[in-house]
């Protein structure tokens, strides 16, 4: 019979613990212990990032990590980004730009786009290098559906809104 242990880590400011195998997938845990089902699986082998999450601030693919890595961590998912009913700014930005189409892409960019702008990473830099480098922090981040130019406009439109706050 499977090893089950106990793990307990912080998701979305909160304390949880789980209690599962230590090589069930993180995205697993999310989506079926703790029912937060906005992070998304695609490819299920770390190409598409559709399963992005930050993971102690860093940007992760949540289907290549093991919940037994997760103890004492801090996990931030697509539904820990808005301030109660508050969207963040990338968030805004995506539905202003019309850079959702389908959804299944739009969890994991919302969090990378998040980490993007929060961080400032993008920050002080000409239109054209902060497109540039949008576009690098975001390849591992498939979309389909809308060839990417909305979403590199919204990242830019939150990271200029974010910047103008500060
Ligand atoms: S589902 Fe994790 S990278 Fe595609
Ligand atoms: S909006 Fe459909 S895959 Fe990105």
């Amino acid at each position: 019979m499977e090893r089950l242990v106990k793990i307990a880590l912080e998701v979305n400011g909160a304390p949880r613990t789980v209690e599962c195998s230590p090589w069930k997938r993180l995205l697993d845990v999310l989506r079926e212990d703790l029912r937060l089902t906005g992070t998304k699986e695609g490819c299920g082998e770390g190409e598409c990032g559709a399963c992005t999450v930050m993971l102690d601030g860093e940007v992760v693919n949540s289907c290549l990590v093991a919940a037994g890595q997760c103890g004492g961590r801090v996990v931030t998912t697509v539904e820990g980004l808005a301030r109660g009913d508050v969207l963040h700014a990338v968030q805004r930005a995506l539905v202003a730009c019309g850079g959702a189409q389908c959804g299944i892409c739009t969890p994991g960019i919302a969090v990378c786009a998040t980490h993007i702008v929060d961080r400032g990473l993008i920050a002080n830099r000409d239109e054209a290098s902060a497109r540039a480098t949008v576009r690098e922090l975001l390849a591992g981040n498939i979309c389909r559906c809308t060839g990417y130019q909305l979403i590199v406009d919204a990242v830019i439109a939150a990271a200029r809104e974010v910047g103008a706050s500060r």
